[in-house]
């Protein structure tokens, strides 16, 4: 069952319930918003943990299996969920497109009410963000984003805990991210604003990030002393900037609008003119896959300021830590 209005209320599970208070037990993460950021700072202290001394989780999910679904490609996603559960106990089932073709073959529904059965969790990756919200809806098990059209909680998470360890005070930086208001560009501005950040968001007219979320992640930076600024800028939002993060220009599914988007954001490429506005020892971050030559280029992201492979390898140790406490007994 999705978990409602207050989010805070686990699933209803088989099997006891352990007692200690709040816990992540049972819930899903299908968006950023599903945790809070006290949530999210655990979550780093555990894949902080996970990293240092992988061999002491060796059996935290024992016997678990998770569902791993995907309507759209994946090297980092597919490889951090299946390796991840495999190092704590626990194993994983590949599920192609073309082996559930969901919504046509079957409903999202009923492919929730057989997985339920069968597994102990759920990844999926999907087009449509209400496909994923339905699963989690209607099955009594975690699930767990790993992209949809709309966000990509998993990769924010792990961004912001790389970032974390190449930066000290998070508080103090400024973020930016130049390029298409996309999945990635809604799940870093949620985090952004629960964790107290400064993110600046340059995209092009047109491609801006949804309002909605602008509006969300403008709301919990209220709250918590960030701040989240839109602009059409690219070098405004780079200028004295901690961190320089770009993604591809069409995502997954916009491969007909590529063309367009090459022209309409050429502007917005991170090469070394626009990179020299950010600070002397800024990051360079990008979720990958990259297309080289288009939103970065190679003296960028090759450039010993660029941290996209520790942001790649994070994504298992982040995920390793969502997956022991959505899935624990
Ligand atoms: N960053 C990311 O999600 O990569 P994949 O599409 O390869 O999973
Ligand atoms: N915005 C990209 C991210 C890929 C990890 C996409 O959705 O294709």
């Amino acid at each position: 069952m999705r978990n409602s209005g207050s989010y805070r209320a686990s699933k209803p599970r088989r099997g006891p319930r352990k007692a200690g208070g709040k816990t992540l037990r049972g819930r899903d993460f299908v968006s950023v918003e599903d945790f809070s950021a006290t949530e999210i700072k655990q979550l780093f202290r555990l894949a902080a943990d996970l990293k240092a001394r992988p061999r002491m989780y060796r059996k935290a999910l024992d016997g678990k299996i998770m569902a791993l679904i995907f309507e759209k490609p994946s090297l980092r996603t597919r490889t951090t969920f299946d390796v991840g559960i495999k190092q704590l106990g626990g194993d994983s089932v590949y599920l192609s497109p073309a082996e559930i073709n969901l919504g046509k073959r079957e409903s999202v529904y009923d492919v929730a009410k057989n997985l339920e059965r069968m597994v102990q969790g759920i990844m999926i990756r999907t087009f449509g963000h209400d496909i994923c919200l339905s699963l989690a809806e209607h099955a009594s098990i975690p699930v767990i984003n790993g992209l949809t059209d709309y966000e990509h909680p998993c990769q924010a998470l792990a961004d912001f805990f790389t970032i974390a360890e190449y930066k000290k005070s998070l508080r103090k930086l400024k973020l930016s991210y130049v390029g298409d208001g996309n999945n990635v560009s809604h799940s870093l501005m949620l985090t952004a604003g629960k964790l107290g950040a400064t993110l600046f968001i340059a995209t092009p007219a047109g491609y801006k990030p949804d309002s909605k979320v602008v509006r969300q992640a403008q709301q919990l930076a209220s709250e918590t002393g960030g701040t989240i600024v839109v602009t059409e800028d690219p070098f405004a939002a780079v200028q004295d900037a901690d961190v320089v993060y770009t993604d591809t220009w069409a995502s997954m599914g916009q491969e007909a609008e590529a063309e367009t988007r090459r022209a309409v954001f050429r502007p917005y490429q991170v090469n070394r003119g626009l990179f020299a506005k950010a600070k002397t020892d800024a990051l360079f971050m990008h979720c990958l896959p990259a297309h080289r030559g288009e939103e970065v280029t190679d003296e960028i992201i090759d450039s010993a300021q660029s941290v996209v492979f520790s942001e790649a390898e994070n994504r298992l140790h982040v995920q390793k830590a969502i997956m022991i406490e959505l899935l624990r007994d």
